[in-house]
């Protein structure tokens, strides 16, 4: 089986998670991709989506499921009881890296905004440790140097995607070498920094279950005691 297969499968099973008739928020990536896919096949099921990046909200529209805005959604009160969104790595207590498409800004406030999150990866994905994928940091463009230079004190080897802006206009450092041993802890420090927007673990608030798709099928792996 291809990787993208497997991406397909864990996006497919995504598809049992969802609350039928409820809004639904939507990561990004290529494994959402799929599932953005499949679920413009069951439209009806969703009262649309809130979304985490441009790129989500374009794929969301061609497959005609209404893309909402997240402030009118949480003014009105109304639940979103499900997010389902990919990752780059994802450990044993369901903590993850995310951030490879560059979306982490948007998608930790979808997620935030969502009872239940609901990871879809492939079974590479799963990590012992995270780290081992270089950490996004979404920083405002005038703090780079300082950000980097701090990072670098942390071990880190932080190099700028090259050619790349976020969909709110700043850009990403990719943090290679950090040795994580406390993802919460190292979250907190990371992103009470001025200049960064965003750090791309996902610790403090973890996933809730992961669908992970193996050659020989989906494990469906809920977090301990969550
Ligand atoms: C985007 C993300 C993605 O979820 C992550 O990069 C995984 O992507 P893919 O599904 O393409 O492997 O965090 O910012």
């Amino acid at each position: 089986m291809t990787q993208d297969s497997l991406k397909r499968a864990a996006a497919l099973a995504a598809l049992d998670e969802l609350v039928d008739g409820a809004i639904v928020g939507v990561g990004s990536g290529s494994t959402v991709g799929f599932f953005i896919e499949a679920l413009g096949e069951r439209r009806e099921r969703v009262a649309g989506a809130v979304s985490s990046s441009e790129r989500s909200s374009d794929l969301l529209r061609a497959a005609g499921i209404e893309v909402l805005d997240l402030n009118r959604v949480v003014a009105a009160g109304t639940p979103i009881p499900v997010y389902v969104d990919g990752a780059d790595e994802i450990d044993g207590s369901l903590r993850m890296i995310k951030g490879g498409g560059g979306a982490l800004t948007r998608e930790k406030i979808v997620a935030s905004a969502c009872e239940r999150f609901v990871c879809i990866v492939d079974h590479s994905k799963l990590v012992a440790r995270l780290g081992g994928f270089p950490l996004p940091v979404e920083v405002i463009p005038m703090a780079r140097e300082l950000v980097a230079a701090r990072l670098r004190r942390l071990g880190g080897e932080p190099v700028e995607r090259a050619g790349f802006v976020t969909d709110n206009g700043n850009l990403v450092l990719d943090v290679g070498g950090l040795v994580i041993d406390d993802p919460v802890k190292l979250e907190f420090e990371i992103n009470q920094w001025p200049g960064v927007v965003t750090v791309g673990l996902f610790a403090s608030r973890p996933a809730n279950v992961v669908l992970i798709a193996a050659p020989d099928g989906i494990e469906r792996r809920p977090a301990i005691g969550r």
